[in-house]
């Protein structure tokens, strides 16, 4: 007995001497390493490239934060009136009411309500109150946002790219790149590119030649994007205060972390604008239903910092332009959409990189009553792309879902061999 608790404490002492004497140690044998960061440091303002991960700024060169907040456009917007302004409901008039039906039915939710907002209508802060006071690095890279749409609604799909622009810090978005998943609405075409051209600098409007679906359209936006980050949006979102530089910081730290935005309610009735909750991480339950789990109890200790989330829900996200395509950008062998937002997940972690949720970037986003559009009519698109994912990312994991689905194991992958390849390296 006695000899067992010398033999303990021995190794208590070791230990408490590994875990004073660790850090000193490592900090020995890697300080040096800390160097070469010169490039970030004199960088120009927005012009600096995502770091490395892992690379620390020297410790005799702090970092500065700054408060990115427009006071003079929150001032403005907090006197702004009319319908749906500060957030709140349209509310339609009788005679309204009987002419809302058309538009809702091609579009799932009420875009004749949509069409009483301005383009550049107010939103109410919903933010945590720390979010209102906290600073960030002064030099942030710039971002191209991505915006695939279908058939979007004219006033959605502008307003989403104005709140864009309007609650940016100037020169911080590289572009705004709306991407025509071959529309075929009147005023997606011509009526578009004219009012681009007379109202923007910065936006542009790039389409398919065919349907494309989802992913392959996010594709091609990001192939057209030359901006330092790609921040995929909706086409029916619309960014609230200072929602840019939370969502940039954690990718200038490291360039391989990819930052999801807290996503808003925007009624699909009334436009009136509230939060879903106030965060959650993302899961998945084995037939790959999206699950959001509560907060672990030190993520709700730091109710303004990003928290670490597993899985994307996948419509709104940052992601440096050097880390998506270091990866492959999305499986090209995927087709339409679904499951997408597995397979970019599955391989951010697993190639070494992460994933937070920024509590202070909100951005509203119009979940719609029904699905508008027609079924593509090519089979089951989405068991096949689960399929594509479980081979590749999920190893014995894949089980689970098969047993759920047993059909999915007969279900053909393709080639998985690029994507498998992707995994190796
Ligand atoms: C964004 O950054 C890139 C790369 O540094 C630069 O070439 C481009 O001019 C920047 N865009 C804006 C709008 O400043």
């Amino acid at each position: 007995m006695r000899r067992n608790s010398v033999t303990l404490l021995k190794y208590l002492v070791i230990a408490a001497i590994f875990i004073i004497a660790g850090p000193v140690t490592l900090k020995y044998l890697f300080g040096e390493k800390s160097g070469g960061n010169e490039e970030f440091v004199n960088a120009d303002i927005n012009h600096v490239m995502p770091r490395e991960p892992h690379e620390q700024p020297k410790a005799d060169v702090p970092l500065k934060k700054i408060d990115w907040h427009n006071y003079k456009n929150i001032a403005e917007e907090e006197q702004r009136k009319g319908p749906g302004e500060q957030g709140q409901s349209v509310i339609l008039s009788a005679e309204d009411e009987k002419q809302k039906q058309d538009l809702y039915k091609v579009n799932g939710f009420n875009a004749f309500a949509s069409d009483k907002i301005s383009l550049h209508r107010s939103l109410k802060d919903i933010r945590h109150p720390d979010c209102k006071t906290k600073k960030y690095l002064n030099k942030l890279p710039n971002a191209s946002v991505i915006v695939p749409f279908h058939n979007e609604h004219w006033s959605t799909l502008l307003r989403t790219a104005w709140s864009v622009l309007d609650r940016s810090p100037p020169g911080m978005i590289h572009e705004v790149i709306l991407v025509d998943d071959f529309s075929n609405k009147e005023h997606c075409k011509k009526p578009l590119d004219d009012y681009v051209k007379e109202h923007f600098t910065n936006v542009k409007v790039v389409r398919a030649k065919k349907r494309e679906g989802l992913i392959r359209t996010r594709l091609l936006g990001a192939k057209a994007a030359t901006g330092q980050v790609l921040i995929f949006l909706d086409s029916h979102c619309e960014a609230n205060i200072n929602w840019l530089p939370p969502l940039l910081e954690p990718i200038a730290e490291d360039y391989k972390t990819v930052v999801c935005p807290f996503i808003d309610v925007i009624d699909f009735e009334t436009f009136a604008y509230r939060a879903q909750d106030e965060g959650a991480r993302g899961a998945f339950d084995w037939e790959f239903f999206y699950k959001r789990l509560p907060l672990t109890p030190d993520d709700l200790k730091h109710p303004s910092e990003p928290f670490k989330s597993p899985v994307m829900a996948g419509g709104l996200f940052a992601i440096s332009s050097k880390w998506f395509w270091e990866m492959g950008g999305y499986d090209p062998g995927l087709d339409i959409w679904g499951g997408e937002q597995y397979e970019l997940s599955f391989k951010i972690w697993q190639c070494g990189g992460k994933m937070v949720d920024a509590p202070c970037s909100r951005i509203g986003h119009i979940y719609r009553k029904f699905a508008p559009f027609p079924n593509p009519g090519v089979g089951d698109f989405v068991g096949r792309n689960y399929r594509r994912v479980a081979v590749v990312w999920m190893d014995e994991y894949a089980e689970y879902l098969y047993k759920r689905r047993p059909h999915y194991r007969d279900i053909d992958p393709g080639d998985v061999s690029e994507q498998k390849a992707i995994r190796e390296n």
